[in-house]
């Protein structure tokens, strides 16, 4: 299992002080000056060679994605991280804001250097307003101490961040729909390419990430990359907070190793349990609602859990990333999206084309499990 020294979200449980003195006390903005001095290209480097992927979804090499930046431009560039959490099922950036903010915002600053970028939005659910407001309050914490701001923890760097509150769309967690949102329009996808990188906020070169994909990148340049590539597997690495909701006695976040197959994470908390370690005691699932994927079937049967409905194809719960959106999200997105959803259900549908290729897999709607 993930060994208490690697883990990196130690306050995941809110048990300790969010705030700026607790989160120095936990090792946060130790040395972020001379990471900043370290310059652009070795703080893309090590996120590469740490093979973070995002964690919004669909998984992209972080650290190319950083690379897609232009090394040179003479607009604005800008760096937006992705606090819209819609997805069915996920609560795990929420937690890292409420109860660890300051390794988001410590990462923000760090990532943007990575960049070449100055100015970072936040953009955060609307529905999350005590989140926002914690949000808040850290990054007002984070200018007072002189840690972001101008000459951000004195190494010439400046940084400015804005947080910024959604209206509560899910739709707005697609990166190029948060953008329209955050220039104020309503927050529909836009076609790529062009991609964000070189057409994305107000027409400027942009990258969004994920809160849990910043959130990580401080720990990554302090412990080295290599460090978090040899947790979980190659090509797989690192660590993950995951959500376990459903049939869950005690629907809770607890971070472990990428790559760590449901059933073992499952029976790393039944071993927990009895050896009544810490904040992992809180876990006694007592079955994991299917979710579309084989192996949590295969637990429920080898363990004579109590049944659970399987999800039809194209209405599975939050697995979130691309194709796996739930069907009932995608009739009330009313686009391009939903067609998808439904065409995948129907046959397949080209979206370029925008007809249907083909409509010999048509069959009836399959129930949405009670
Ligand atoms: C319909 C839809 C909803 C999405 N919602 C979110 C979301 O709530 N949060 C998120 O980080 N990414 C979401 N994504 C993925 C983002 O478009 C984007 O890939 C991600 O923010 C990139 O960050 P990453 O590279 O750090 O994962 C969504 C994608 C789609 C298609």
């Amino acid at each position: 299992m993930l060994a208490d020294k690697d883990r990196i979200f130690t306050n995941l449980y809110g048990r300790e002080d969010w705030r700026l003195a607790g989160a120095q006390q936990r090792g946060d903005w130790d040395g972020t000056k001379e990471l900043i001095f370290k310059g652009r290209d070795w703080i893309v480097e090590q996120v590469k060679e740490s093979g973070l992927r995002g964690r919004g979804g669909a998984g992209f090499p972080t650290g190319l994605k950083w690379s897609f930046m232009p090394k040179q431009s003479d607009r604005p560039t800008y760096l937006c991280v992705n606090a819209d959490e819609s997805e069915p099922g996920t609560c795990k950036d929420r937690d890292i804001i409420r109860n660890d903010p300051h390794k988001l915002i410590e990462g923000c600053l760090l990532a943007s250097v990575g960049m070449g970028v100055h100015t970072c939005y936040i953009y955060i659910r609307g529905e999350f307003y005590n989140e926002a407001k914690r949000l808040q309050a850290a990054i007002d914490e984070a200018y007072d101490a002189g840690l972001i701001g101008e000459d951000a923890c004195g190494s010439g760097w400046d940084f400015e961040l804005y947080l910024h509150r959604g209206a509560g769309a899910y739709i707005c967690g697609e990166e190029t729909g948060l953008l329209e949102s955050l220039e104020g329009r309503k927050g529909q996808p836009r076609l790529k390419p062009p991609f964000p990188a070189q057409v994305g906020l107000y027409g400027c070169p942009t990258t969004v990430n994920n809160v849990e994909t910043i959130a990580v990148v401080p720990a990554i340049l302090r412990r080295g990359a290599a460090w978090f590539a040899g947790i979980g597997r190659p090509r797989n690495s690192g660590t993950k907070i995951y959500c376990l909701s459903g049939h869950v006695n005690t629907p809770c976040n607890v971070e472990e190793a990428m790559s760590i197959p449901l059933r073992e994470l499952i029976e790393r908390q039944r071993a927990e349990i009895l050896v009544g370690n810490g904040a992992l005691v809180l876990l006694v699932p007592a079955a994991v609602e299917p979710i579309g994927h084989r192996p949590s079937l295969e637990i429920l049967q080898a363990r004579e859990l109590r049944p659970v409905h399987p999800v039809p194809r194209g209405c599975g719960l939050g697995v979130a990333g691309h194709g796996a959106h739930g069907r009932r999200q995608c009739l009330g997105g009313g686009d391009r999206h939903a067609a998808r959803c439904l065409a995948r259900d129907r046959g397949s549908y080209d979206l370029r084309a925008g007809r249907r290729r083909h409509v010999a897999s048509a069959r009836a709607d399959p129930p949405f499990p009670s």
